[in-house]
């Protein structure tokens, strides 16, 4: 039983060539889960992860390399030594360094922006930039480098009572956004972020308007031209059951949602990727990777919150183990250009290596018919003041009553023993035929863990909170 997410239908016959050497760029739960499904497909020989961690080291097929995530010289000469096919790059923090460039200048085919791509997610500014060039819908605002023009957008539009949204314009983790009631509220934090920014140069505050309705992100692996999305799945960015409490880099998923079927997140594909991925070229910037658009669902449709430049952590924890179609040869044929574009009525990716000898890749990604639910388990002080080092029980209970482990922040000591190392720790991910069986997996296998001072949520997917 299998599901269409995009478009159109897939042709296994058109596939390119499974790469059969990859090399992941990363070390958190995301690219274990990365590794754990790229390694697991029919004909890929080896999966290298730099520099990984302790649990992706024991996924068969997979090697960890002790190399320098965001030193891109270091990273495309490993990937040359290796004769890798194909390179992914996850977090933010290398494509923001220009490791996919590094790559792409050494000859690797990469999957992942370049750094002048990747500012949608780096730059918050860059971002309202492209989408106002684009048309494409945004919360009301602005982006300053002076505070007092920031307070006076934040005093206009906290007058009607809904609150302000202010931002750091940087990379801060899911930790610089400060979500306001009031105009006093959004001047202190406008404060405290232009106390914090050193940069004198361009925009570093962002100061919006306060929306209201349910998450979603949809992700679309994009080859510069054409965006094949994801099931939409949604994200729990606050510390607290109920979303209370500071924003992290993220709680819990799962996906699919309910509120988004297959036809709306092809619509947000054609009204928000598309467009980004338009103007992008437009500006001799393609996007090559994956795009992540943060939305609101309003009332009044959905809205932008941010564009991030690779897939999301927790969210591609959960959406691997449901996607049929073979990820590898996606990502190559997105790497290279070649995803299908007769699907979508584009035209030929800029600079793409087509002509007649060149396979196209799938018309679409298809999803199995079924749910996923991820519950992360964060170190004790998780945002505030996260502290590692303490031992981790019941992993081995946990895999028993049927959940993937996702490690993040963990570490294996000599005595064999597991720590946290500060931050989050595990993403805990239960599959099952309906979102109500995948969260009682991971319910179980998550109350099966414990370490001190572990802080997680118990309302990911809970029925109250699930949209009908
Ligand atoms: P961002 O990094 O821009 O996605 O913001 C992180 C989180 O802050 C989002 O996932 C939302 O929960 C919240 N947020 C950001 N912008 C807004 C907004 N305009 N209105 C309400 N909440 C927002
Ligand atoms: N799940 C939020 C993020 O990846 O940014």
């Amino acid at each position: 039983m299998t599901r269409t997410v995009a478009p159109s239908v897939t042709c296994p016959a058109r596939m390119p060539a499974m790469p059969r050497r990859i090399l992941v760029v990363g070390g958190g739960a995301r690219e274990h889960a990365l590794a754990w499904r790229l390694a697991g497909e029919h004909g890929v020989e080896s999966v290298l992860v730099a520099p990984g961690n302790d649990a992706i080291a024991t996924v068969p097929r997979v090697t960890c390399v002790p190399a320098r995530p965001s030193h891109g010289p270091e990273i495309a000469a490993l990937a040359a030594r290796e004769d890798v096919d194909l390179a992914v790059v996850g977090p933010e923090a290398p494509l923001a360094a220009g490791v996919a460039d590094a790559l792409r200048a050494a000859g690797v085919p990469t999957f992942g922006p370049s750094a002048a791509a990747a500012r949608i997610e780096t730059s918050k500014a860059f971002c309202r930039e492209v989408a106002d060039a684009a048309g494409i819908r945004m919360a009301r605002g602005a982006a300053f480098t002076g505070a007092a023009e920031a307070r006076a957008l934040a005093a206009e539009l906290a007058r009607d009572g809904r609150g302000v949204v202010v931002k750091a314009d940087g990379l801060m983790a899911g930790k610089g956004v400060f979500v306001c009631d009031d105009a006093a509220e959004a001047a202190a934090a406008v404060g405290g972020l232009l106390a914090r920014t050193t940069d004198d140069e361009g925009p570093v505050v962002v100061v919006e308007e306060r929306l209201s309705g349910r998450e979603a992100s949809v992700i679309a692996v994009c080859d510069g031209t054409v965006a094949l999305p994801l099931p939409a799945a949604r994200d729990h960015k606050r510390i607290g059951d109920g979303d209370t409490g500071p924003n992290t880099g993220g709680m819990g998923a799962y996906a699919p949602i309910p509120d988004l079927d297959d036809a709306a997140v092809a619509r947000i594909v054609r009204e928000f990727h598309m467009p980004a991925l338009a103007e992008l070229a437009r500006r001799g910037t393609p996007f090559v990777g994956a795009l992540y658009a943060g939305l609101m669902l309003t009332a009044d449709g959905p809205v932008l919150l941010e564009f991030n430049a690779r897939f999301g952590d927790p969210e591609v924890q959960v959406l691997l183990p449901l996607i049929a179609t073979p990820l590898a040869p996606v990502l190559l044929a997105a790497a290279l250009g070649r995803l299908d574009r007769a699907a979508v009525g584009a035209s030929p990716a800029p600079g793409a290596a087509a002509g007649p000898a060149a396979p196209a890749g799938p018309a679409a990604i298809v999803a199995d018919d079924a749910a996923a639910v991820g519950i992360v388990l964060a170190s004790d002080g998780y945002p505030e003041a996260p502290v590692g080092g303490d031992e981790i029980h019941g992993l081995d209970a946990a895999t028993a009553a049927g959940a993937l482990l996702f490690h993040a922040g963990t570490e294996r000591g000599a005595d064999g023993a597991w720590r946290t190392k500060g931050g989050r720790a595990i993403t805990v991910v239960g599959v099952g035929p309906e979102l109500a069986t995948a969260r009682d997996v991971a319910e179980r296998a998550a109350a099966r863990i414990s370490f001190r001072g572990l802080r997680r949520r118990h309302d990911i997917a809970a029925p109250a909170e699930v949209p009908a």
